[in-house]
């Protein structure tokens, strides 16, 4: 149970040293709890290796601390100092196209370098040594969003190294990697672990098995490199919750695990920043322009509160205008309180804003905050005031499970972009369309991780999981829920390998079908999938040739193998042998819930309804009024029954007298 905390990213490094305390005693007054500080200051701490600089964090910390704020403390390994690259170049990354990616931004490290990841965890415990006792020092934020600018994956010398032990680590003799990876195709065998190499830069394409280990490889860096700072702030910082912010549209490294270490799983929110790169229709886009979709931020707080075992916290909220998008349009008025307490709504425990203050040089001049650059409140800080005050009008709640979980599968992900027979296949844009298809339904959703327990959900849905593992299938049987299961599952082994019994693999029993053969087509096919009630609906892309003798619920019309079986039900798992968008997704999912017998609430497209305990939240991301249905029992908190445009209202059952 918990009311929602605030707070803002802080970077005093930034400003004259007079200004700090105004700045503290100003984001007091403006209702914020949290302060988030220090995740770029290596190279301000340490200037020279060994020599320390502390007395300006000294006294920041102190300062706020003493103002009643809380601190988040940062270790600063996402900017390694220059003197660290001059004395080990290898710790920058290299890009896919093997150029090394130089000093004078940020993230410019390799997180297989053996050499960076000892001297990260020298700087972080030179960070905790000093402040993981203190008493203003309440959290800890390790490194800063992992896969920014594309960090993740890295062509380095160490990486190269480094994935030559991973791999002698995982298959013990090279005859064994050969095997596995089918290197017997193209004559492409191996001798010795040492004559693997990287998976860029080829002629053709990489062997599927080769990426699909680099990938999880460097999946298992990332842990590794978060882990190793975990350890020293658990040692040095106890007491002290552990998080990191992870971002939105990432899925490079599995976060489940990363997540699985840390107290609190955080992300950075800016819902309009990713807009106008979205697959959303161009319709869509301009009507959510200045709000951003209605369920891009959900989908980002559903998934890392599960993450996060109920703890998230969003760590960069967005204030207005970013600076780094292709186009950069203001948010409506509102919107900042609104996504404030949509965050809240989807679990999160504390929304911090990104940032107090516009910078007044250097790269993010654009990018707006709280303050101006002249110290002037902002729209942000205007919004943040209200939901400050509207806070206090709450009891305490917290999210109840889900009766729907969404199986979201890190995996999988990279062996659908690997291996994608469909180039235009939607891969992880999937999880995205299938959660606002059952957000628009009125359902509220958890995700799971292949390694989480599924027990007590009435229906797991699972988009896209081509690798299923036989542990896997065990859990899913053994679980009560019923099933709806997207086209490929289970199409591929753990070693990206056919099936032997054919695809869905492991999942042959569960749904009853056998997929023959797959085929993708272009937009301009015009098949359709034709339901048992005689409506049809569009489709194109990926589509599969199905045997099954269980329940048909829709068929393709089709030039090929007509009438051949679209959508099958077996007692246990609807089946799906397309990938169903738009109006079919909707027709589907309908299907899957009243199957369950899950009640279902259509509103309007810009209407979002969500609950978080006893509390209910509707939120407006529409230009016109919304009025909610005329329910006497409701007791409004915030807000009222009909919410203007951008707008939020939270109520309460009461009893009815
Ligand atoms: C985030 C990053 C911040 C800042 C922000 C600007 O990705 O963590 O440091 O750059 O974007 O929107």
């Amino acid at each position: 149970m918990s009311r929602l905390e605030l707070g803002v990213c802080y970077y005093p490094e930034q400003w004259d040293r007079s200004l700090w305390r105004d700045d503290a005693r100003r984001m007091v007054e403006m209702g914020l709890d949290w302060v988030r500080i220090a995740e770029f200051t290596w190279g301000l701490i340490e200037p020279e290796r060994g020599q320390f600089n502390w007395g300006w964090l000294d006294e920041v910390i102190s300062i706020l601390g003493e103002a009643g704020l809380r601190v988040m403390m940062s270790t600063p390994t996402a900017a390694p100092p220059k003197w660290l690259i001059d004395e080990y170049p290898g710790i920058l990354p290299v890009g896919s196209d093997g150029r090394v990616r130089g000093f004078g931004s940020r993230r410019h490290y390799c997180f297989s370098s053996e050499v960076y990841l000892s001297e990260a965890r020298r700087i972080a415990t030179e960070y905790a040594r000093r402040y993981g006792q203190n008493p203003y020092v309440r959290a800890w934020q390790i490194d800063n969003e992992y896969n920014d600018h594309d960090t993740v994956l890295s062509y380095s010398g160490a990486a190269r190294d480094g994935f030559r032990r991973w791999l002698a680590d995982r298959y013990g003799s090279i005859e064994k990697l050969n095997n596995t990876w089918g290197t017997v195709f193209w004559g492409s065998a191996y001798s010795s672990f040492d004559q693997v190499e990287l998976p860029n830069g080829l002629v053709a394409s990489a062997n599927p098995t080769h990426a699909l280990d680099f990938a999880r490889y460097s999946s298992d860096r990332v842990r590794l490199f978060n882990r190793a700072q975990v350890d020293v702030l658990r040692e040095l910082s106890p007491g002290r919750d552990i998080t990191h912010n992870f971002m939105a549209g990432s899925f490079e490294f599995d976060h489940h695990a990363v997540a699985a270490d840390l107290d609190i799983a955080g992300f950075d929110s800016y819902p309009l920043g990713n807009l106008l790169e979205s697959t959303l229709l161009d319709e869509d886009k301009r009507r959510y322009l200045r709000t951003g979709a209605p369920d891009y931020q959900g989908f980002h707080c559903d998934l890392y509160r599960s993450q996060g075992s109920g703890r998230m916290w969003v760590l960069e909220q967005q204030p207005g205008p970013v600076d780094w998008a292709e186009k950069n349009p203001s948010p409506a008025d509102g919107m900042v309180r609104l996504w404030t307490w949509a965050a809240y709504a989807h679990g999160a425990q504390a929304v911090m804003f990104f940032r107090w203050r516009q910078a007044k040089f250097a790269q993010e001049q654009f990018h707006t905050a709280l303050l101006r650059s002249d110290g002037s409140p902002d729209q942000a800080a205007v919004e943040l005031a209200q939901v400050a005050s509207e806070r206090n009008t709450l009891p305490l709640s917290t999210r109840v499970r889900a009766q729907v979980a969404i199986l979201l599968d890190y995996e999988s992900i990279w062996a659908a972009e690997i291996l994608p027979h469909d180039a235009a296949f939607p891969n992880a844009q999937i999880y995205r369309e299938w959660y606002a298809g059952l957000r628009s339904l009125g359902i509220d959703l958890d995700f799971v991780g292949t390694g989480d327990d599924l027990s007590g959900y009435a229906l797991i849905v699972i988009p896209q999981c081509m690798i299923v593992s036989p542990d896997l299938a065990a859990k899913l049987r053994a679980c009560q829920a019923k099933l709806l299961i997207g086209a490929r599952a289970g199409s591929k082994t753990n070693d990206m390998h056919t099936p032997q019994n054919l695809a869905p693999g492991e999942l042959a029993d569960l749904t009853g079908v056998r997929i023959l053969r797959v085929e993708s087509l272009p937009d301009l096919a015009q098949e359709t999938v034709r339901l048992q009630d005689g409506t049809k609906h569009e489709f194109t892309g990926w589509r599969e040739i199905v045997e099954t003798n269980e329940t048909l619920i829709a068929s393709f019309s089709s030039t090929y193998r007509d009438g051949s079986p679209a959508i099958v039900r077996s007692d246990r798992a609807i089946y799906l042998a397309m990938v169903p968008r738009g109006a079919l997704l909707q027709a589907v999912l309908t299907e899957a819930l009243n199957w369950v017998g899950i009640p279902i609430t259509e509103s309007s497209p810009d209407l979002r309804i969500t609950r978080r305990g006893d509390l209910q939240f509707a939120f407006n991301f529409g230009p016109d009024e919304q009025p909610l249905p005329d329910v006497k029992t409701r007791k409004y908190l915030v807000g009222a029954s009909v919410i203007p445009p951008f707008g939020v209202s939270i109520w309460v059952e009461e009893a009815a007298t």
